[in-house]
């Protein structure tokens, strides 16, 4: 039997407080769930007709980081925030790994998907729960 192993789901505590921006992660979320989908057993290397659908949500991870990163970017810029270059640097090597896995994933190379979920795990974890809650922070002392 596989494990559930997709313990994560998008709760309140992700909430920085900009709509479009939480939406956005929310959606980081739904993606998530769909590796759940695409793998029922995240350790196992997927069969090969199976890799095709573990590109596609790979591939909707890079286009998603593209839009979000962007929009999120517009939000700081604005702002006149100062962790901006910091965010950037952190995007662009997220966009990075993304492109690599996928190329690798393109290339016939086997990943588990375990890796691709601990991957969107540590993003949630180190940035979207840190760095992008920074953000929602300094906007709301913006408006305070
Ligand atoms: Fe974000
Ligand atoms: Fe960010």
């Amino acid at each position: 039997m596989a494990l559930n192993l997709n313990l994560a789901g998008f709760s309140r505590e992700y909430l920085i407080g900009i709509p479009e921006l939480d939406e956005q992660h929310e959606n980081f979320f739904t993606m998530l769930d769909r590796i759940a989908e695409v793998a029922p057993d995240l350790y196992r290397p997927l069969a090969e007709e199976d890799v095709d659908a573990l590109v596609d949500v790979v591939a909707e991870l890079r286009e998603y980081a593209l839009l979000h990163f962007r929009t999120e970017e517009g939000y700081m810029k604005e702002a006149g925030y100062p962790g901006l270059g910091e965010q950037k640097k952190a995007h662009n090597r997220f966009i990075t790994d993304v492109i690599r896995m996928e190329g690798d994933l393109l290339n016939g190379l086997t990943i588990p998907p375990i890796k691709v979920r601990n991957f969107m795990h540590d993003w949630y974890r180190e940035h979207i729960l840190t760095l992008d809650r920074q953000f929602g922070e300094f906007q709301k002392g913006n408006k305070a």
